[in-house]
C-alpha cells in the first residue's frame, strides 16, 4: 500500500505529539513496514483512512497499538555493560557512602525506556550480586517504565528465550533464573521482587514521583526524540534525581550541556550539576 506524503506528515504530527517520537521523512519505509500489519487487520483502504479510525477511537487502545508498533523495543541483556561496570564500581559505593552518612536505606534507580525488561533485570542482577547478603540492611528498588503496553507485558512476565539470555554471565544465570520446560529462563521471583514496571510517557510535562532517583538510566530512548524534547526530558531528569545523581544515556547519544544541568564523568554518563541549597 502506499503512503502519501500528506499521510506520513499526518502519522508523523500524531506520534510526535503522543509520545515524542520523531519520524523524519526517510522514515517513510519504517512507517509502512510497521504499520501494514495494522492496516490489513483492521481492512483499511489508506493509511489515511487508518488515521482517522486512530483519532476517533474513543477508547484510545488503536493509538496505544499505533505507538507500540512505531516505537523500536530492541534491547538486550549486559547492553553497553561498560555502563554497569561504572555503576557497580564507582556509582553504587558513591551511593552508599552518602545514604548510610544520612543513616538512611533507600536506593532508587529507574530505568526509563525499559522495552522488554533486559536493562532493569540487569540492573537487578549487578544490584543483587554488589550488595550480596547485605541487601536485606537495604531498600532498593528500581522503577523500570515504558510506553509500550507490549513490551512492558514481555517484562513483567520475565521469561526469555536461550537466545535472549546468551549475554547473561554464566555465573549471573544460575543465580538468578530458573530453567523452564519448554527450553526458556524464567527470572526469578527475588530479583523479580527489586523491579516495579510501570506504563509511563516521558513527554509528560510531569512525573508522578513522590521521591528521587540516585541513578536514572535512560539509554537508547532520547535518540528518538527532536532536541527540543531531549532538552525538556533532560531538564525533568535533573528535577527528579538526588543531589549528585547518576543519569546514563546511551553511547550513540550527547547530551546538551549548555543546560548546565548535568557534568560529564564518564562516555555517556553524567552527574547531576546542584543549585544551591540543594
Ligand atoms: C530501543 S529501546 C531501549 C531499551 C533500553 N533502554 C536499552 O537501552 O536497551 C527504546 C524504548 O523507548 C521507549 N519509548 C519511546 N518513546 C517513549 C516515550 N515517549 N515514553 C516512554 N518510553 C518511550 C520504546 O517503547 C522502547 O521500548
Amino acid at each position: 500500500m502506499t503512503l502519501t506524503d500528506e499521510e506520513l506528515r499526518l502519522i508523523s504530527d500524531l506520534v510526535r505529539a503522543k509520545c515524542g517520537i520523531n519520524l523524519t521523512a526517510q522514515k517513510r519505509n519504517l512507517v509502512i513496514a510497521r504499520l501494514q500489519q495494522e492496516l490489513r487487520a483492521g481492512g483499511f483502504g489508506s493509511f489515511r483512512e487508518y488515521y482517522e479510525y486512530v483519532l476517533q477511537d474513543p477508547t484510545g487502545r488503536a493509538l496505544l497499538r499505533l505507538v507500540d508498533r512505531i516505537s523500536t523495543n530492541h534491547t538486550f541483556f549486559f547492553r553497553e555493560k561498560e555502563h554497569l561496570d561504572f555503576f557497580k564500581n564507582t556509582v553504587l559505593p558513591q551511593i552508599c557512602r552518602t545514604i548510610t552518612q544520612k543513616g538512611g536505606r533507600e536506593i532508587r534507580v529507574w530505568s526509563a525506556g525499559c522495552a522488554s525488561g533486559e536493562e532493569p533485570y540487569s540492573l537487578a542482577m549487578v544490584l543483587s550480586d554488589y550488595f550480596g547478603d547485605d541487601l536485606r540492611n537495604f531498600d532498593v528498588g528500581i522503577l523500570a517504565t515504558d510506553i509500550s503496553v507490549t513490551a512492558l507485558e514481555k517484562a513483567k512476565a520475565g521469561i526469555y528465550s536461550k537466545e535472549e539470555i546468551v549475554r547473561v554471565p554464566p555465573l549471573y544465570r544460575q543465580r538468578y533464573f530458573v530453567p523452564l520446560t519448554d527450553g526458556r529462563w524464567a527470572v526469578r521471583e527475588e530479583l523479580r521482587q527489586l523491579v516495579l514496571f510501570r506504563r509511563l510517557n516521558l513527554i509528560r510535562s510531569d512525573y508522578p514521583f513522590k521521591g528521587r532517583f540516585h541513578a536514572i538510566f535512560c539509554r537508547n530512548v532520547m535518540i528518538y526524540f527532536d532536541p527540543l524534547t531531549q532538552r525538556a526530558l533532560l531538564q525533568r531528569f535533573h528535577k527528579y534525581t538526588e543531589p549528585g545523581g547518576y543519569l546514563f544515556v546511551g553511547h550513540a547519544e550527547a547530551i546538551d550541556r549548555s543546560l548546565g544541568l548535568w557534568r560529564f564523568v564518564n562516555p555517556s554518563v553524567y552527574q547531576k550539576v546542584c543549585g544551591l541549597g540543594e
